[in-house]
């Protein structure tokens, strides 16, 4: 049991790591939410909470909703409900019904309160905690958001017990990556352990969240240190985008990606062949894919282009220092990028 803080000023709140207890609104609230966790956990939730009225407005489940569709389909049940500026939304899923409840809450009558209650590994330990909200649209991934912190964050592991293997194993590569960018003893930690223990999981999820609190108080609008926590990602978000967002879970392209950004730390001199191989063993250890076959090289590095992270056609990559520190590394030639994505290949 645990409560982190983030201190945005003027915005502050607490993140509770614990079992759900009592909560009282004397307002409407809304839980926004899907039918398979409604259908596992909404009585568990109800049974915790009281307010001047409780609406559950479903939305469907899969990242294809995640668009301006299923907003305007919330925007408009609120204005039914007559929600007013006092009312709260429950964002209570995984990091897609917590990126679209945080967008909404923060467009509807230009932005009410909303509490971040996630079910999923991911979302307990990276996407409920720092206000990134965000939809899809034709163009990309979370191309449409804001930065709105939620008012409060309540984790509670129980959630954990119905989430399919795949899924967990999905977090717990974005913990690893969390591991290697910030705290080397954190990674001794996860090496030395067994994350299929749940109670052994509780300490890395609170771990991985105080990490999260503390690099996004620092940089809240990602100018920097923010920044590292999508190690992995520039490489992860091509490998999901050529397979269409259905070969692989975000987590395990995160994955590779970390492998991928790896090979291209150890051939600048960044890591060493041993911190690599370790790194591979842990992931594997969870059966994390670490290898993608690479079609077309070309193609593959024109799609660095389209990385939100580029600016004036310059590539950055977030690339361990050892393990447990990491940096923003810009002017890489192409040739040594295309030569470690042709390596890959063999
Ligand atoms: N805002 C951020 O900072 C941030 C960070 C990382 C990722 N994200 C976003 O998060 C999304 C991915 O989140 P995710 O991995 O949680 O996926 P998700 O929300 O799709 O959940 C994964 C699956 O698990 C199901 N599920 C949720 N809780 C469950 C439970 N307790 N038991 C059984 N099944 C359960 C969901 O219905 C879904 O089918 C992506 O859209 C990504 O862009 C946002
Ligand atoms: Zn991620």
């Amino acid at each position: 049991m645990s409560i982190i803080n983030i201190d945005l000023s003027p915005m502050a709140y607490k993140i509770h790591i614990k079992p759900l207890s009592p909560m009282s609104f004397n307002t409407k609230i809304a839980i926004i939410t899907n039918p398979k966790i409604s259908g596992l956990h909404i009585s568990y939730l109800l049974k915790n909470i009281t307010a001047k009225e409780i609406h559950i407005i479903t939305i469907n489940d899969g990242e294809k909703y995640k668009n301006m569709q299923t907003v305007d389909f919330i925007l408009e049940q609120l204005f039914n409900y007559k929600f007013d500026r006092d009312s709260t939304l429950i964002a209570f899923g995984g990091g897609i019904v917590g990126d679209i409840t945080g967008f909404t809450a923060s467009i509807y009558q230009r932005g009410i309160d909303y509490i971040q209650i996630p079910t999923t590994l991911l979302s307990q330990v990276d996407s409920s905690v720092g206000g990134k909200t965000g939809i899809n649209n034709t163009f990309g991934k979370n191309l449409i958001g804001t930065f709105n912190q939620p008012n409060c964050v309540y984790i509670d592991t129980h959630f954990l017990s119905t989430l399919d293997i795949r899924e967990t194993r999905a977090g717990i590569a974005e913990i690893i990556k969390m591991a290697i960018c910030f705290d080397h003893n954190f990674f001794e930690f996860i090496k030395n352990n067994n994350l299929n223990d749940i109670s052994i999981l509780q300490k890395t999820i609170q771990k991985s969240v105080e990490i999260k609190a503390r690099v996004v108080t620092e940089d809240e609008k990602e100018k920097g240190q923010r920044a590292k926590l999508n190690y992995g990602h520039t490489f992860g978000h091509i490998i999901e985008n050529q397979t269409n967002y259905t070969k692989y879970l975000h987590g395990e392209a995160v994955s590779i990606g970390i492998i991928m950004a790896n090979k291209l730390a150890l051939s600048l001199g960044l890591i060493s062949k041993q911190e690599d191989a370790i790194i591979t063993k842990i992931l594997q250890k969870y059966e994390l894919p670490t290898y993608y076959k690479i079609d077309n090289i070309d193609e593959f590095y024109k799609q660095f282009f389209l990385d939100k992270k580029t600016k004036n056609q310059k590539l950055k990559f977030i690339l361990p220092l050892g393990i447990g520190n990491s940096a923003i590394k810009e002017d890489i030639d192409e040739k040594i990028i295309k030569n470690i994505l042709r390596n890959f290949n063999e």
